[in-house]
């Protein structure tokens, strides 16, 4: 597929993406959130890269979805090409782990596509929101369910129902984004997450990753027996034996993602 929307990298093992429609903040159109899926896919399925890093620019990683393509549309369209869930369905089911690395605006579908990310990494600069209000609309890929999840109900109802806006270091102080850096320092931070996390044995890492996600929505007791079944499952893994060998005989374990 030729690419547009976004650029695509990578450094070692880890997949970059960066959203790359500038003069619109990196609106999320149709075009974009294809290559994006695909982009994601791509690396999920690549057996050298083992995290991935979406971001923006430091103006915006992104101003929400594209309300030129879709100030004309109708429910049955939005139902039929519903090109923002579609495409974040896509990216909730991968398998590795992806950082979002913010910038600047992060509003509407932009602050959603974050929430779809596992992580967040922020520059000071960045400011989350959902100001779908002001356009007659409400979040509709995530806002409402993932917001207030991640930083609870009042919150959550405040910003959705005003269309404010919330700071780097308030979205730190609730729990949405999981650290702010200085200035330009977001996406280096974001790559050193990264490749530590790369460095990591690769199906421990997913396995850590469908446990988290998939235990936050149930209940605890469904959860802990979720929880419990993927760590009697890495027992037999090549790299659990070769971890607490290289433990127990004091080196440094060498990972197969076996
Ligand atoms: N869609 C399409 N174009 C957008 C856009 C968007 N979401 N956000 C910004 N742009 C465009 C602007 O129209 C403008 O284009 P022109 O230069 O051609 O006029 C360009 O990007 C730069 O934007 P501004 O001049 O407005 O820049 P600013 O710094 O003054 O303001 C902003 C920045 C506060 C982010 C403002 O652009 C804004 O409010 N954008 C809309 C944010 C929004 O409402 N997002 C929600 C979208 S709906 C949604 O996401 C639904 C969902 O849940 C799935």
């Amino acid at each position: 597929m030729a690419l547009e929307n976004i650029v695509v990298s990578r450094e070692d093992s880890v997949g970059l993406i960066q959203l790359n429609r500038p003069k619109v903040l990196n609106a999320l159109n149709g075009a974009l959130m294809e290559e994006l899926a695909a982009a994601v896919d791509e690396f999920d399925h690549d057996s050298a890269i083992h995290c991935i890093i979406i971001h923006g620019t430091d103006r915006a990683f992104s101003a929400g979805a594209d309300i030129e393509q879709m100030s004309a549309a109708t429910p049955a369209m939005m139902l039929e090409n519903s090109w923002i869930n579609r495409n974040f369905e896509r990216l909730r089911r991968a398998s590795k782990p992806i950082i979002a690395a913010v910038s600047g605006y992060c509003l509407g579908g932009g602050c959603e596509l974050a929430m779809t990310c596992d992580m967040v990494i922020a520059s000071e600069t960045a400011q989350f929101g959902q100001p779908e209000i002001n356009l007659g609309v409400i979040p509709g890929a995530g806002g409402t369910a993932r917001l207030a999840r991640a930083i609870g109900k009042s919150r959550a109802m405040e910003l959705i129902l005003s269309g404010g806006r919330m700071s780097a270091k308030e979205a730190e102080m609730r729990g949405l984004v999981s650290r702010v850096v200085p200035g330009e320092l977001y996406l280096e931070e974001a790559k050193k997450l990264a490749r530590e996390i790369a460095g990591k044995p690769p199906i421990a890492v997913r396995f850590a990753k469908e446990s988290i996600n998939k235990v936050y929505e149930l209940p605890l007791s469904e959860g802990l027996d979720y929880e419990s079944r993927l760590f009697y499952t890495l027992f037999s893994t090549e790299d659990q034996k070769e971890g607490m060998s290289a433990f127990l005989a004091k080196r440094k374990p060498h990972w197969k993602g076996k």
